[in-house]
C-alpha cells in the first residue's frame, strides 16, 4: 500500500516538472522613470517589455512609474514600488542629488537597485546600465572642432543640470573645447532635456544673442528646437545633438534631412537593464556596470545607419511577431501542460484506486479464506456442542419426565383421595347432624377429623406441585392474626391433649397482619402437627408471637426428640426425613411438609429458621412482614372466609334446569341429590355426553367435573362457550384439582365458576343461584346483542367495566341523534383519542360502529322490556328514520324489530313454562 502511495506521489511530481525551472514565487520588477515625455524613454520601456517577453517561463510582474520630470513624484513612486514588494528596482533618477537618499534607502533594505541612464550621487546601488556620457561630451567636442575648423563661437544647451548625463556631457565637451583657444563656448542655457522649453528660450534668445557658429544641444530634441529657432531667425549655425534615435523624426532622420549636422548615439539600454535584473534575481553572475556603445552620426554614415535601422526595425517586427506567437504557443502549452497534469493525475488516481481495490480484494480473499476456516472450526465445535446439548436436553427431559410422572402420580392419587373423601365427608356431615347418640357422634367426629386430615395430605401434594410450577400466588388480607392463630392452636390443643402434651401460648391480645389465611393455615398446621408429633407425652409445645419493626416473629417450640445436627441443613429439602423421625411412632407422611412450609413462608415474603438439639427439642421461628402492599381489603371489613359462613337460604327454582356432569357415579348421585330439591337436574357421565345433552336440552346451568374420560370438563366447557346457541349457559367446574392453573384455564375458556372438592353444598348452591341471577341481570341490562355478549364473556373485568360505563352513557343519551364520539369522550372524561384507542382495543371495532351497536342494543332492550311502537323505539334509540332503523336492526340481530320482540316474548314464556 505504502509503495503505491509513494509511486503515485512520484509520478504526480514528475508530471508537474518542466524542462526549465519555473520559480513558484512571482517576480516583481519596479521601474521608476524620471519622465515618459519623449520618444527616447518610450523606446527604453518598449525595449524592456520586449526583453521581458523572452522570459515567459517566469511569472514576472513589471510595474512602470512615470515621475513626469518631478523629483518629489519620483520619490513617491519609488516608495510605492517598495510597498508593493518589488524584488528589484530599476531607476532613472530625475536629479541625482534629490533622489540619492530614497534610492539608498531602497538599496539598504536589501532590494537590488539598477541605475539606468541617469545616476545618483552614491555607490549604494547594485549595477549601472548606460553609455559613457563624459565620453559622449568629448566626442561632441571633437565633432564641434572639426565642424568649426578650429575657430568659432558655441552655444551650449544643457539638459537638466541636476541630472548626471547633463553634468557629464557638459564637462566632457568643455574638456576638449578648452584646448582650442579660437573656439569658445559663448553661452550655456538650460534646456532641461525638453524641446518646448528650449524652443521658447532660443526663440527669444536669438533676438539678442545671435553671434554663434555652433549649437551643442545635450539631446536631439533640444537640438531640433535650436534648429527651428535658428531658421526662424535666419541663422545658420552648425547643430550637434545627442541620442541618434533611428525613428521617423529621430536624430538619424534629422541628420539625413539636414535639420542638424550630427548627433551622438545614446542607446537607452532598456533590454540590457532587464537582462541584468534577471541575472541578479536568478542568482546568475552579472556585471555591475554595463557600458553601452556609442558613436558619431553625421552625413557620412546617417544613410547607412538609417537603412540598418530600417532593417533592424523589420527584423525587430519579425522578432516581435515570433515572440507574440511564442507567447501564444507557450500559453497554449501551459494550458496543455495543465490538462496533461490533470489527465495524468486522474490516470494515476485511477491506477491508485484500481490498485487499492485489488489490494482490498486480495485482503478480502485472504480474510474470507480465514473466515471459511474459522467457520468450519466453529461448525465442528457447534456440532459437538449441539450433540452435547441434545444429550443434556435428553437427560433433562428424562429427568423432567420422571419428575412429571411422579407428580402426576401424586396428583392422580390426590384426586382419587379427594373424591373418596368427599364421598365420605358429605354423608358423614349429614350423619353427624342427624344423630342424637353422643358416643356415636364422637366417633363420627373422629372419622370426620381423619377424613379432613387425609384431605389435607392430598392437598399438600397438590400445593407442592403448584409451588413447584410457580403458579401459587398468595392473596393477602389484613386481619387480626392472633384470633386466626388461636383458632388453629385450639384445633391442635385437642390433639395434644390426647397425647398429654401441654400447648402454651405467649401472644399479644390483638395484632393486625396482612396475610394469606390459607397459606398461613397450612404453615402453622404443619409446624404445630410436627411439634406435637415429635414431642413425647407429658411434653410441652409453646406458640409465641412477637411484633418487631413491622415484622412478625412466630415461634413454635417443643421439648420433643429434636433433630440431629447432621440433619438440620437438610430438613427443608423435599422428601427428606431425619433419621430419628423415621423411628418415631408418628412417622407418617412423605416428607414434603417442611419443604412446602418453607416455600410457602418464602412466597409469603418471610423466612423460617430452626434451632434444635437432639433429645431436647426444636424451635421453629417464622419471620413474616406485618404489612403487604398488595393487600386489597379494608382491615375493618376483613374476616377469614370459610365456606360455612356462606350458608344461605335458597328458594327452589324448579323452572331452572341444571346439568350435572361427573364420571364418578356415587359423586354424580350425591351432587344430583343435593341439587334436586332446588332445581330440575339432568345428568351426564362424561364431557361428550354433557355436550350433547347441553345442545339438545339447553340447560340453565352446568355443574361439571374436570377430569373425566372421553372428554374432560375443560374441553366440554370450551365447546359450549364457543357455540353461540349454548355460550350463554353458565358453567361451574367442580374438581379435586385445587390449582390456580386450572382455574385460570377454566376462566379463559369461559367457565363462570370453579369449586374444589370436597365442595361445600351451600357454597355450590350459592354459586348456582348467583350465576343464574347475574346472567339474568347481564342479559337484562346489557346484552341483547350477541356482539356485547361476546365482549362480556371474553374480555377482562376492567374492559367489561369500561364497556358497561360506555353503554350506560350511550343509553342515557340514546335519544339524542347527534350524540357521538366527542360527547361520549366528554361524559367519560377521556380525551377523544384515548377513548378511540380504548374502544378499538376492547371491542376491535370503530367507535362510530360501537355507538351504533350500543343504540341498537338499547333498542333491543326497549323491545324486550317495553310495549312500544317500533317508530318510538327507533327515535328513543336515536334513529330519526324508522326504515333505516329497521335495516340496521336487521343487520345487527338477523331479524326485524317487530319479529325480535315477538320471538323474545315467546322464548320468555317457554323459559317460564320450563
Ligand atoms: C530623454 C533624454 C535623452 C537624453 C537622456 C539623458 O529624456 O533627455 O534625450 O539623452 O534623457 O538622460
Amino acid at each position: 500500500m505504502k509503495r503505491i502511495i509513494f509511486f503515485t506521489i512520484f509520478l504526480l511530481s514528475a508530471c508537474g516538472h518542466d524542462k526549465e525551472y519555473i520559480p513558484v514565487k512571482k517576480i516583481t520588477i519596479g521601474f521608476s522613470q524620471c519622465t515618459m515625455v519623449d520618444k527616447w524613454r518610450e523606446i527604453m520601456v518598449m525595449e524592456m517589455k520586449r526583453e521581458l517577453s523572452f522570459y515567459n517561463n517566469y511569472n514576472i510582474d513589471f510595474i512602470v512609474k512615470d515621475a513626469g520630470d518631478d523629483n518629489n513624484k519620483q520619490i513617491e513612486d519609488i516608495n510605492d514600488l517598495v510597498s508593493r514588494h518589488i524584488d528589484i528596482l530599476i531607476v532613472s533618477a530625475n536629479e541625482a542629488k534629490q533622489l540619492t537618499p530614497t534610492v539608498e534607502e531602497v538599496f539598504n533594505k536589501g532590494i537590488p537597485v539598477i541605475l539606468i541612464d541617469r545616476k545618483i550621487n552614491s555607490p549604494s546601488y547594485t549595477a549601472f546600465v548606460g553609455a559613457d556620457n563624459l565620453g559622449i561630451g568629448r566626442e561632441a567636442g571633437y565633432f564641434a572642432i572639426e565642424l568649426l575648423k578650429g575657430k568659432g563661437k558655441i552655444l551650449e544647451i544643457t539638459g537638466l543640470t541636476g541630472s548626471t548625463p547633463a553634468i557629464e556631457r557638459s564637462s566632457g565637451f568643455k574638456e576638449i573645447i578648452k584646448n582650442y583657444p579660437a573656439i569658445s563656448i559663448e553661452k550655456s542655457i538650460e534646456g532641461r532635456w525638453l524641446e518646448d522649453r528650449t524652443l521658447k528660450i532660443t526663440d527669444s534668445l536669438f533676438y539678442t544673442f545671435n553671434d554663434f557658429d555652433l549649437v551643442f544641444a545635450h539631446n536631439d530634441f533640444m537640438a531640433r528646437a535650436a534648429a527651428y529657432s535658428s531658421r526662424k531667425h535666419k541663422l545658420k549655425p552648425y547643430i550637434i545633438g545627442i541620442d541618434g534615435l533611428n525613428t521617423e523624426d529621430g536624430g538619424v532622420s534629422m541628420v539625413l534631412n539636414g535639420t542638424i549636422d550630427g548627433t551622438i548615439l545614446y542607446p537607452s539600454g532598456g533590454d540590457k537593464a532587464i537582462q541584468l535584473a534577471m541575472e541578479i534575481l536568478t542568482g546568475k553572475p552579472y556585471e555591475t556596470t554595463i557600458n553601452l556603445n556609442t558613436f558619431r552620426i553625421d552625413n557620412t554614415n546617417a544613410r547607412t545607419i538609417w537603412l540598418q535601422g530600417a532593417e533592424i526595425g523589420s527584423q525587430q517586427g519579425k522578432i516581435d511577431k515570433l515572440n507574440y506567437k511564442i507567447n501564444n504557443m507557450s500559453s497554449i502549452l501551459k494550458k496543455r501542460d495543465t490538462l496533461l497534469f490533470l489527465t495524468t493525475s486522474v490516470i494515476i488516481l485511477l491506477f491508485f484506486v484500481v490498485g487499492t481495490i485489488y489490494f482490498l480484494f486480495r485482503q478480502k480473499n485472504r480474510l474470507s479464506k480465514a473466515l471459511t476456516l474459522k467457520n468450519k472450526m466453529i461448525n465442528q465445535q457447534y456440532k459437538i456442542i449441539s450433540s452435547q446439548r441434545d444429550d443434556s436436553i435428553n437427560l433433562l427431559m428424562l429427568a423432567e419426565e420422571a419428575k412429571e410422572n411422579k407428580l402426576r402420580l401424586f396428583t392422580d392419587i390426590s384426586h382419587e383421595f379427594r373424591t373418596a373423601v368427599t364421598l365420605i365427608m358429605t354423608p358423614l356431615d349429614d350423619l353427624i347432624k342427624s344423630t342424637e347418640n353422643s358416643g356415636l357422634k364422637n366417633k363420627l367426629e373422629i372419622i370426620r377429623k381423619n377424613a379432613g386430615r387425609l384431605n389435607k395430605l392430598s392437598d399438600s401434594i397438590l400445593r407442592f406441585r403448584n409451588i413447584d410450577e410457580n403458579k401459587y400466588k398468595p392473596v393477602f388480607n389484613g386481619a387480626n392474626f392472633i384470633g386466626f392463630l388461636n383458632e388453629i392452636v385450639e384445633i391442635y390443643r385437642e390433639k395434644a391433649n390426647g397425647k398429654k402434651i401441654t400447648v402454651m401460648t405467649d401472644l399479644p391480645p390483638y395484632l393486625y397482619v396482612d396475610f394469606d389465611a390459607a397459606m398461613m393455615e397450612k404453615i402453622l398446621c404443619n409446624l404445630l402437627s410436627n411439634a406435637i408429633k415429635y414431642t413425647k407425652p407429658e411434653g410441652k409445645v409453646t406458640v409465641a408471637v412477637k411484633n418487631e419493626n413491622a415484622k412478625i416473629l412466630i415461634s413454635i417450640e417443643d421439648n420433643g426428640i429434636g433433630i440431629p445436627s447432621k440433619d438440620i441443613p437438610y430438613i427443608f429439602n423435599r422428601f427428606y426425613k431425619a433419621e430419628n423421625s423415621k423411628m418415631s411412632n408418628e412417622s407418617e407422611g412423605v416428607g414434603v411438609g417442611l419443604a412446602i412450609t418453607k416455600e410457602l413462608v418464602q412466597l409469603h415474603g418471610g423466612i423460617i429458621n430452626v434451632t434444635s438439639f437432639e433429645g431436647s427439642g426444636s424451635v421453629f421461628t417464622l419471620t413474616i412482614p406485618q404489612f403487604n402492599k398488595n393487600t386489597t381489603e379494608d382491615p375493618e371489613d376483613i374476616s377469614i372466609k370459610y365456606p360455612s359462613t356462606l350458608r344461605q337460604e335458597i328458594l327452589p327454582e324448579k323452572d331452572k334446569v341444571i346439568l350435572v356432569v361427573e364420571d364418578n357415579p356415587d359423586l354424580l348421585k350425591l351432587i344430583s341429590g343435593q341439587l334436586e330439591y332446588y332445581y330440575s337436574v339432568i345428568t351426564a357421565s362424561n364431557g361428550l355426553e354433557g355436550l350433547e345433552i347441553t345442545r339438545k336440552k339447553i340447560p340453565s346451568l352446568i355443574v361439571s367435573d374436570i377430569m373425566m374420560p372421553v372428554m374432560d370438563g375443560l374441553q366440554m366447557c370450551r365447546q359450549i362457550k364457543n357455540d353461540s346457541s349454548t355460550c350463554h349457559i353458565p358453567v361451574i367446574l367442580l374438581t379435586a384439582l385445587d390449582s390456580q392453573d386450572f382455574t385460570i384455564k377454566g376462566f379463559e375458556i369461559g367457565a363462570d365458576a370453579y369449586l374444589t372438592k370436597p365442595y361445600n353444598e351451600n357454597l355450590l348452591l350459592t354459586h348456582i343461584r348467583n350465576l343464574l341471577l347475574s346472567r339474568k341481570k347481564i342479559i337484562d341490562s346489557y346484552c341483547p346483542s350477541s356482539f356485547f355478549q361476546d365482549i362480556f364473556k371474553t374480555r377482562e373485568t376492567s374492559d367489561q367495566d369500561f364497556i358497561k360505563k360506555c353503554l350506560d352513557v350511550i343509553y342515557d343519551n340514546a335519544e339524542s341523534e347527534d350524540f357521538g364520539l366527542d360527547n361520549l369522550a366528554d361524559k367519560m372524561t377521556m380525551s377523544r383519542s384515548s377513548l378511540y384507542r380504548k374502544i378499538r382495543i376492547a371491542c376491535n371495532i370503530r367507535p362510530v360502529d360501537f355507538i351504533k351497536k350500543a343504540r341498537l342494543n338499547y333498542s333491543a332492550k326497549l323491545l324486550m322490556s317495553k310495549n312500544l311502537h317500533i317508530n318510538e323505539i327507533a327515535w328513543r334509540s336515536g334513529f330519526s328514520d324508522p326504515k333505516y332503523f329497521s335495516k340496521c336492526f336487521y343487520q345487527e340481530f338477523g331479524c326485524y324489530p317487530k319479529k325480535y320482540a315477538q320471538e323474545f316474548k315467546s322464548t320468555s314464556n317457554q323459559i317460564a313454562e320450563n
